[in-house]
């Protein structure tokens, strides 16, 4: 991959530089609840506007459905982005029409416009490649260079991801590099043990990491919505928790090779229930029950690990060389929620290894939860990235910069 620092020695001044960026922030109406995104990929923004360049950044937000959505605007993240960069960033109201051609025409030497959302064009993310190809020639118009930078989204065979770098002179950004960096460090020179701790809604969405880390991890501890299929599969009733019936027999799988290889597989010993989901508006009190995990109510889900499971995750990631840690343990945005993500994110601070927190809601959670972000060895800012990339995947994005 070349990097941002070889490009700029090629010669950015004047040059329009199309940045491929995810700001696929969490927004609140027009608020943005969680800027890390964008703070991260602010520096390579700024080397290229202060090495002189014209920077059009671009990304993706939410899943619009190939036209314009007013609730899926990227207008507020040029705010923040002006502010985080300390300048004017200017707003494209569309992607590659008059409003997009006219804003970029209009840039001087170390000025930044976003374009307005990607997926308001069908083009993004079509499936066939004509029609993505054509969006990829309207934005390589725009640009004389590419860089991509938008680590959250190289899992995806987008336009903008996938086939616009093979239309420009490319480069990826110091984002990329750095997140590609930590990642390898996971898969190729890992401290043991490796522990790896997996949450979140559906155990569907992590099956091939699990696939994966049984052959590499020493202990899996596993947390959040998915946990109830788990222990369902080991025979326990969880009333009305999220639950994936088809994903039993694949539940059961990993289980007995965990045992066979010797990975100690970890499951919730208790959980906090409650008949109904918290208001996640209003934060009215939840008071939950906190039952053992094989006692759940026929009534009652599970919504949080309980304070015995809070414990043992602690004590399993107390000696850790290498942690990897993905999805929350619970609704974490109720507050009567949120203890069992907190005591997992404190395990990390504690641990003495090297810990990386794989993007999406787990990120988000660290922060919204007031822990110091740079106390973690990393991180990322990929969800679905950093599990494919853990997967074994070939990602689109990265491979195109590899060209
Ligand atoms: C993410 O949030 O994981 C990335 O921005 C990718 O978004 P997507 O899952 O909608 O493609």
């Amino acid at each position: 991959m070349k990097t941002i620092d070889e490009l700029i020695q090629d010669g950015v001044t004047g040059k329009r530089v199309f940045v491929r960026a995810d700001l696929n922030v969490p927004l609140d109406g027009t608020t943005i609840t969680d800027d890390g995104r964008i703070r991260a990929v602010a520096p390579t923004i700024a080397k290229l506007a202060e090495a002189g360049a014209k920077v059009i950044v671009a990304s993706h937000l939410g899943r619009p459905k190939g036209a314009p959505d007013p609730q899926f605007s990227l207008a507020p993240a040029a705010v923040r982005l002006g502010e985080i960069l300390g300048k004017n960033v200017s707003f494209a109201t569309d992607t590659v029409g008059d409003s997009a051609k006219a804003t970029v025409a209009a840039l001087g030497d170390g000025e930044v416009t976003l374009l307005e959302n990607l997926r308001f064009n069908a083009g993004e993310t079509s499936k066939d490649d004509a029609e993505r190809g054509a969006f990829a020639d309207a934005l390589a118009s725009l640009a004389d260079l590419y860089v991509g930078d938008g680590f959250g989204a190289v899992h995806r065979k987008h336009a903008s991801v996938y086939d616009l770098p093979s239309r420009l002179p490319q480069a990826a950004g110091d984002l990329i590099a750095t997140e590609v960096g930590v990642l390898k460090k996971l898969t190729d020179d890992v401290q043991r043990p490796y522990v790896v701790v997996l949450g979140g809604a559906k155990v569907s969405d992590k099956l091939g990491v699990i696939d994966n880390l049984l052959e590499k991890a020493d202990r899996i501890l596993i947390g959040g919505g998915m946990s109830y299929t788990f222990l369902k599969a080991k025979g326990h009733e969880v009333g009305i928790s999220l639950l994936q019936e088809d994903q039993i027999p694949v539940c059961l799988e990993y289980l007995a090779r965990a045992e066979k290889r010797g990975v100690e597989f970890v499951l919730p010993v208790d959980v906090l229930v409650s008949a109904d989901f918290p208001d996640l508006k209003t934060k009215a009190p939840a008071n939950p029950e906190l039952v053992a995990s094989d006692a759940i109510p026929a009534d009652k889900e599970g919504l949080d690990i309980g304070p015995k499971t809070r414990e043992l995750y602690a004590s399993k990631l107390a000696d850790a060389g290498t942690v990897f840690w993905n999805g929350p343990m619970g609704v974490f945005e109720h507050p009567d929620y949120a203890n069992g993500t907190r005591a997992v994110a404190q395990a990390l601070l504690d641990s003495p290894g090297f810990t990386v927190v794989g993007g999406g809601d787990s990120a988000a959670a660290v922060r919204i939860l007031g822990f110091d972000e740079n106390a973690f060895g990393h991180i990322s800012t990929g969800g679905g990235a950093s599990l494919e990339y853990l997967e074994g995947k070939t990602l689109p994005g990265l491979a195109a910069l590899e060209d």
